[in-house]
């Protein structure tokens, strides 16, 4: 099931996003971006960002460079939802620490798995749900603060966010 559904966006979507821009060079940035908003799954396979180098006639390093350069790119399948728990200063003496451990524990991580130990980003296996963290939101006075999707919480206690991850996607979300 994993494998069915993180695969590369068609061919033809592909190449689509790429006949509209014709900077070949110059919209190499607007090409990767439109094509992760495409995919399903949020996120840009190897295999396109390979095809886009081609096509584009820019090397697989210039394309690499950019994906790494920018944050929004993701080179992981993301879930359908996103919590993003802040883990600044303002947050962490909050308790942001306790928010993140306890929403990977009930999503099913654990610090001893390779996806829950030191990395920032955790997605479920079925792809309903990616955890994962940001330096700071600029929201400091609420701290913690969290994000689902793009709405951002302040003053989140462990029992809100429970609640905010079982309200989405009908409560599919966790
Ligand atoms: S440290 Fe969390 S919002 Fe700034």
């Amino acid at each position: 099931m994993i494998a069915a559904e993180a695969k590369p966006l068609s061919q033809e979507i592909v190449d689509e996003i790429i006949a509209r821009h014709p900077d070949k060079t110059g919209d190499v940035l607007s090409v990767l971006e439109e094509i992760q908003d495409r995919h399903p799954l949020k996120y840009l396979p190897e295999a396109t960002y390979d095809d886009v180098a081609q096509k584009m006639g820019v090397s697989r390093s210039q394309v690499l460079s950019v994906i790494t350069f920018y944050s929004f790119f993701n080179l992981k399948p993301q879930g359908r939802h996103t919590v993003t728990v802040c883990r600044g200063t303002a947050c962490h003496t909050r308790g942001s620490k306790p928010l993140l451990d306890g929403l990977k524990a009930k999503a099913g991580f654990h610090e001893d798995d390779e996806e829950g130990g030191s990395a920032t980003s955790f997605t479920t296996p079925d792809f309903g749900l990616t955890i994962r963290t940001v330096a700071c939101f600029g929201q400091c006075a609420l701290a913690p603060v969290a994000a689902i999707d793009h709405e951002i919480y302040g003053h989140v206690s462990d029992i809100k966010l429970r609640k905010l991850v079982a309200a989405i996607d009908g409560g599919k979300g966790s």
